[in-house]
């Protein structure tokens, strides 16, 4: 085991938990906090901190400069600051816990070319996805002799909460939302988790470590839906189909070698195993050809849970050697998925002879239309067969150019089976 002298960028949520869990719950002679660093030295903080051993600072340099610390972690969060520190403890020689998936995801290719060129060099992350749960970990070790197919996660506590609200209480968005911002798990901005960047920046990271590759050209170009289109007559559609709707990010391995990674809301069938996972909770199916389904669960958020998973890295750290790059293999990207598609379409005002207009629309693209769900005088809405995502999305900009169609867009979701 190496004995690390910590220095700890970030003194809030997480940076709390990691300190009490070092230092308090499982002091150990090997592992000590001796420097954390924060913005303003003069606010007041949630843990007590013991002044014997460790120091405050505000200068981020004064840590990486301070030969006695040979280790970092990282929970301030952003990108740019954070970038710089990480980058250049590796490159001193520094091992690295981070719980900072926007910066892995927007600077995964960067960091493994420092992590390549200092083979000394470790760099652990398992907080930055799931919070709590070891998917990482799991993703590291586990499937190795196994060949994963599909990772599909709810990977943000925030909009899983609303979700859940609109569910089971018919409230809807805008209400929710305020209701996830009076209980501290929606930021006033809440762009980030609704539209879905946050379960983006996760799934690209899960996609890179089941396929053993690097998405190169940035996380943008994949698709990326959010939660804040969705109305309680959605959730009225999915309990007709004996379904919810959740925000998932799927990983999937397509013919050729592809790899399919999106975010969507998606009408999820109540005997699958994310359609139970309530609250802000946090799931991980991976699907794999000797495991079957296997379903990973736990809280995805919160200063115990994520500190805990912080602590965890420092420790298998401390016990390995080992450089952590990962293959730079670039993953070949197929952003048009397929699956059967749940579509709302908005309609001006309720129209004879509809069900055929869309009939033959759909026809034209190649979808074949399963069901239809209902038909008012708001809107139409139907299930699919299976099809691609190019083919709904070419269905539905056809539509809107019909006379029959109202002001607001389509919505589609895709559909998993239980
Ligand atoms: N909270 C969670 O449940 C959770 C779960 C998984 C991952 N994470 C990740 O963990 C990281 C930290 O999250 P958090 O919730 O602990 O955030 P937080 O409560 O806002 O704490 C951030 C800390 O970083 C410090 N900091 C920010 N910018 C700094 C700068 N430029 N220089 C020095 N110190 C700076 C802040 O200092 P001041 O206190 O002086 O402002 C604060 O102590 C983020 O990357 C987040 O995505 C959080």
């Amino acid at each position: 085991m190496t004995s690390f002298n910590i220095g700890m960028y970030g003194g809030g949520t997480v940076g709390g938990g990691v300190y009490e869990l070092i230092m308090k719950n499982s002091p150990s002679n090997n592992m000590k906090i001796t420097k954390i660093c924060v913005r303003d030295l003069n606010k007041p903080r949630d843990f007590q901190v013991d002044g014997s051993i460790t120091s405050w600072t505000a200068d981020p340099d004064s840590i990486l400069e301070d030969d006695s610390i040979n280790c970092i972690v990282e929970v301030m969060g952003g990108t740019g600051l954070a970038k710089r520190i990480i980058e250049t403890a590796l490159k001193k020689g520094k091992a690295v816990v981070t719980a900072n998936k926007a910066l892995l995801a927007e600077h995964w290719n960067e960091l493994q070319k420092v992590l390549k060129a200092n083979p000394k060099a470790r760099l652990a992350w398992e907080a930055a996805v799931c919070g709590g749960i070891p998917i990482i970990q799991i993703l590291q070790t586990a499937y190795q002799g196994d060949e994963i197919s599909s990772v599909t996660g709810i990977c943000n506590g925030t909009t899983n909460f609303m979700l859940t609200q609109m569910f089971q209480h018919g409230a809807a968005y805008d209400q929710v939302l305020k209701e996830a911002q009076g209980l501290g798990y929606a930021e006033v901005d809440p762009t980030a988790d609704v539209e879905g960047h946050d379960v983006r920046a996760k799934i690209v990271l899960l996609s890179q470590l089941a396929y053993g590759g690097s998405i190169v050209g940035g996380v943008e170009q994949i698709p990326c839906k959010g939660i804040s289109k969705i109305t309680e007559d959605d959730f009225a559609y999915a309990r007709l189909l004996k379904a919810t709707i959740k925000l998932v990010g799927t990983a999937r391995r397509m013919e050729g070698g592809k790899v399919s990674v999106y975010v969507t809301p998606a009408i999820v069938e109540e005997r699958h195993a994310l359609a139970s996972i309530d609250g802000a909770g946090n799931a991980v199916v991976v699907e794999s050809k000797n495991l079957g389904a296997c379903a990973y669960t736990g809280p995805g958020a919160g200063r115990y849970p994520t500190a805990n998973s912080v602590v965890a890295d420092l420790y298998r750290l401390s016990a390995s050697t080992t450089a952590a790059a990962a293959s730079d293999d670039a993953l070949t990207l197929d952003p048009n998925y397929a699956g059967s598609f749940y579509i709302r379409f908005p309609v001006a005002k309720k129209h004879a002879g509809i069900v055929g207009k869309i009939g033959v629309c759909a026809e034209q693209h190649g979808v074949g239309i399963r069901s239809v769900l209902k038909n008012t005088d708001k809107d139409f809405c139907v299930i699919t067969e299976d099809c691609q995502l190019s083919q709904v999305e070419g269905l539905c900009a056809d539509l809107a150019k019909q006379d029959f169609a109202g002001n607001d867009e389509a919505l589609f979701m895709p559909i998993l089976s239980g």
